[in-house]
């Protein structure tokens, strides 16, 4: 199909072109540009005094914020098979009487995800939802441009609404700013979250559906920086519409939670000169901003090391921290009391599915797109993008790993059942140990030389403090691909009682992954529970591995 081969080709030819051109003059979010610097002070490392110890000094006293648990949401978009054949295929046994695979549903239930982000990513920037609402069989047949894929609509809005209903979690509703406009994006709202009276909440009410939604969390359009977009526009322009997006949005209802697309990575030319212009135009009508950022083991980012590759979790919180320092620009350019936060709403690895038939869904219906195979380095980067996600509490509000379900995905199904990739255990460690307060600790590690970049510890370690849970967690990361480290960690304020919990994720062959033949090849492991005398609890972390040890104090 030449003609609707272009749209794809263009997305995957423009990525690529941005790369290359932006590496070319040096702007590129290569390691050595992200990372140098920052390796240490990102967690407060200090080089140890000897070189295969570690000590971590943690006090409850001292923490960095408080931990929301949409730091840890996730993401679905109408995108290959992730919601046909991933959590909706009504013709499936393992499915409800709405269609719902009930297989997905508990695992997701189970994961805890708080929120997820719908229904897209580039999709977003050429939906009406109005062809999601409604009778079924009414609803029309759509060529969704951004992933050359049909669209039934036989899944929308309020489908996605009962489905995070069963599912246990909140919507993060995106709205389309491509060709969408802001008086299509205010209608949305109000079929969503006005009760009664008006045309768009009564359409709802002729949908069967009584009660409002009352969505709080919106996204004002996708990677509006990005040429591959649908509607991409100026940074000007789109600060504009967005802004007008929001005074419309928010006369709907006034209490919703508006987010700004940032910039599409550090990849882009327009890396924060982008945000810096589109704060400009709607800084006071917004209450986020959002970033993305994709990772992957290539020949460009890290030439394939994976000592290099498993640092680049430095590299995320160096994009929070210059995305940080634009908003306060802007907030101080316009002597603003409001303080932006950051919605890190699209995070992973991603790099094998990026071009040709991966991205191109040839006019079909639930095409196998973006269908990423993790290994164990992958699951080793995604906890320390966890970690890194941690200590960044005090910025960021929320963020949603990208995807959940087959499209760069931790769970993978097929028509009998579904498998569990490797970079679930990471997420769901997040998602079951982090909570309350980030804490502010102090590590202390041996670190090694990579080429490009400043010292980078072995150990990257995050932890969090639950004041009414009484619980302490850490999580581990030994970038050391040989060596075990000893880990002490040193208790300032208080010791603790009990281990409740102590796992670990490692393997002998880092490019091991799980399938449906082999779905526990890689697979976290309980490790022993590690004593603590007086105010010390000494233990060691196995080599490529990542581990969580959870007291109560
Ligand atoms: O998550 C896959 C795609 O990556 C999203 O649709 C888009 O926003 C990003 O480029």
């Amino acid at each position: 199909m030449p003609k609707n081969k272009e749209p794809i080709e263009r997305f995957s030819r423009s990525r690529r072109r941005f790369l290359q051109s932006a590496a070319a003059a040096g702007i590129a979010a290569s390691a050595a540009h992200v990372v140098r610097g920052q390796s240490a002070s990102a967690q407060n490392s200090v080089p140890a005094a000897t070189s295969s110890g570690a000590r971590v000094v943690v006090d409850c006293r001292r923490t960095i914020a408080p931990l929301e648990r949409t730091l840890f949401g996730s993401f679905l978009e109408h995108l290959g098979r992730a919601i046909y054949e991933g959590i909706y295929d009504p013709g499936s046994k393992l499915s409800d009487s709405n269609g719902f695979r009930k297989d997905a549903l508990n695992e997701i239930r189970e994961l805890g995800v708080p929120i997820i982000r719908y229904p897209g990513g580039n999709f977003v920037s050429g939906y009406d939802w109005l062809d999601g609402v409604g009778p079924k069989s009414s609803r029309p047949r759509v060529l969704d441009k951004a992933w050359n894929s049909i669209e039934s609509n036989q899944f929308g809005t309020n489908e996605f609404m009962a489905w995070c209903k069963a599912a246990g979690t909140t919507p993060l509703i995106g709205v389309n700013l491509g060709t969408g406009t802001a008086e299509q994006a205010a209608a949305l709202v109000e079929y969503c979250n006005v009760e009664k009276g008006t045309k768009w909440s009564e359409l709802r009410r002729q949908h069967g559906v009584t009660e409002p939604y009352k969505v709080e969390n919106w996204c004002l359009g996708n990677e509006m920086d990005g040429p591959w977009q649908i509607g991409h526009m100026s940074a000007t322009e789109y600060g504009l519409k967005a802004a007008d997006a929001a005074r419309q949005m928010r006369d709907v209802d006034p209490s919703l939670k508006l987010i700004a697309c940032g910039s599409s990575g550090p990849f882009m030319p327009t890396y924060l000169e982008w945000d810096r212009e589109v704060l400009e135009q709607c800084y006071d009508y917004v209450d986020g901003l959002s970033l993305h950022r994709y990772f992957g083991n290539t020949e460009r980012d890290t030439g394939g090391d994976t000592a290099k590759y498993l640092a680049m979790n430095l590299s995320m919180q160096q994009q929070i921290a210059e995305t940080v320092a634009v908003c306060d620009f802007v907030r101080g350019h316009k002597r603003s009391p409001k303080k932006l936060w950051l919605s890190f709403d699209e995070w992973n690895v991603w790099y094998r599915t990026t071009t040709g038939d991966s991205v191109n869904g040839r006019m079909k219906e639930a095409p196998h797109l973006l269908e990423e195979v993790y290994n164990l380095e992958d699951a080793l980067l995604v906890g320390g993008l966890v970690n890194s996600l941690l200590r960044s509490t005090e910025h960021v509000k929320i963020a949603c790993l990208a995807q959940l379900i087959n499209v760069i995905a931790p769970i993978t199904t097929s028509s009998t059942g579904l498998f569990r990739q490797t970079i679930y255990y990471p997420y769901s460690w997040g998602l079951q140990f982090a909570r309350g307060a980030t804490l502010d600790l102090l590590v202390e590690s041996p670190s090694y030389d990579v080429r490009g970049m400043d010292r980078v510890p072995y150990l990257d370690v995050a932890g969090s403090f639950d004041q009414g849970g009484r619980k302490v967690s850490l999580f581990l990361l030994n970038r050391d691909l040989s060596k075990p480290h000893v880990v002490e960690v040193v208790w300032a304020d208080q010791s603790p009682s009990t281990v409740l919990s102590s796992w670990v994720l490692t393997g002998d062959d880092l490019k091991a992954s799980n399938s449906f033949a082999a779905p526990r090849r890689v697979d976290p492991q309980p490790q022993p529970k590690p004593a603590t005398t007086g105010s010390k609890t000494r233990f060691e972390v196995q080599p490529r591995s990542y581990s969580v040890v959870q007291w109560s104090l």
